[in-house]
């Protein structure tokens, strides 16, 4: 539950974000609550001061959200490199290394991630720990689900299939597939963790983003205003 001190950090981070955001430019649109803000503000600059911006949606959640605020689409496809992309996160350590995928977005955001020129991920200082230690969703191939769950137990994951809100058995992606959220307690190597994750057949991607923190700028919302932090 959002108390209304996050929900206020939220929006300063998605204005301040949006606020960056300069014409002609390309943008990957994150998925969840805190990207939610920078839309609302991208919209008021596209509708009030002409802005022009092309938005490639992570989710299906983000596309019918900027479709709603009159946020222009386009898709990976035509552009496969972005100027800047906008995403929220469930964690970020001090070297800018995310956990992401709450709302099961990983697979996208990451494509999205890489194709961008300069990331900025914003949240509000909850999410901000010394040692990444939430649970790293995994989206898997339903072929492959049992063996890959297999394969992270032997981690150490204790892995769960995620159950759906509002639909009976397993979440499905927009992709079609599986997520399995793995609880490996506080992470002491997630460059290493990433990497063996990506090593399992049927494992598409994982929710550790260790790969990105020369690019990334974090905008923490505050309850008045934002701080900055990059390396
Ligand atoms: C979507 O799958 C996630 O990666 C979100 O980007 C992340 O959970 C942040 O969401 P909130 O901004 O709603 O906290």
């Amino acid at each position: 539950m959002n108390t209304a001190e996050q929900v206020a950090s939220k929006r300063n981070a998605g204005y301040h974000a949006a606020g960056t955001v300069e014409d002609g430019m390309v943008v990957g649109l994150g998925t969840g609550s805190t990207v939610f803000f920078a839309m609302e503000r991208l919209a008021e600059r596209i509708a009030r001061d002409g802005l022009r911006i092309a938005g490639v949606p992570t989710s299906y959640q983000a596309a019918i959200r900027a479709r709603q605020y009159g946020i222009p689409l386009t898709s990976l496809d035509e552009h496969p490199v972005l100027d800047i992309a906008i995403d929220g996160a469930d964690q970020v350590d001090p070297g800018l290394t995310l956990i992401k995928g709450r709302g099961a977005a990983l697979l996208r955001e990451k494509c999205v991630c890489d194709a961008a020129r300069k990331v900025l991920i914003v949240v509000d200082p909850t999410k901000m720990v010394d040692t990444l230690d939430a649970l790293v969703p995994v989206e898997v191939l339903p072929f492959a689900s049992a063996a890959v769950f297999r394969r992270l137990a032997l981690l150490g994951a204790g892995p769960v299939i995620r159950d759906g809100v509002k639909k009976d058995g397993p979440v499905v992606t927009d992709n079609g597939n599986f997520i399995l959220d793995c609880d490996f307690g506080a992470i002491a190597d997630p460059r290493d963790l990433e990497a063996a994750i990506a090593a399992i057949p049927g494992a598409l991607e994982c929710g550790l983003f260790t790969a990105y923190g020369e690019k990334i700028t974090v905008i923490v919302g505050e309850e008045k205003g934002c701080r900055v932090v990059s390396l």
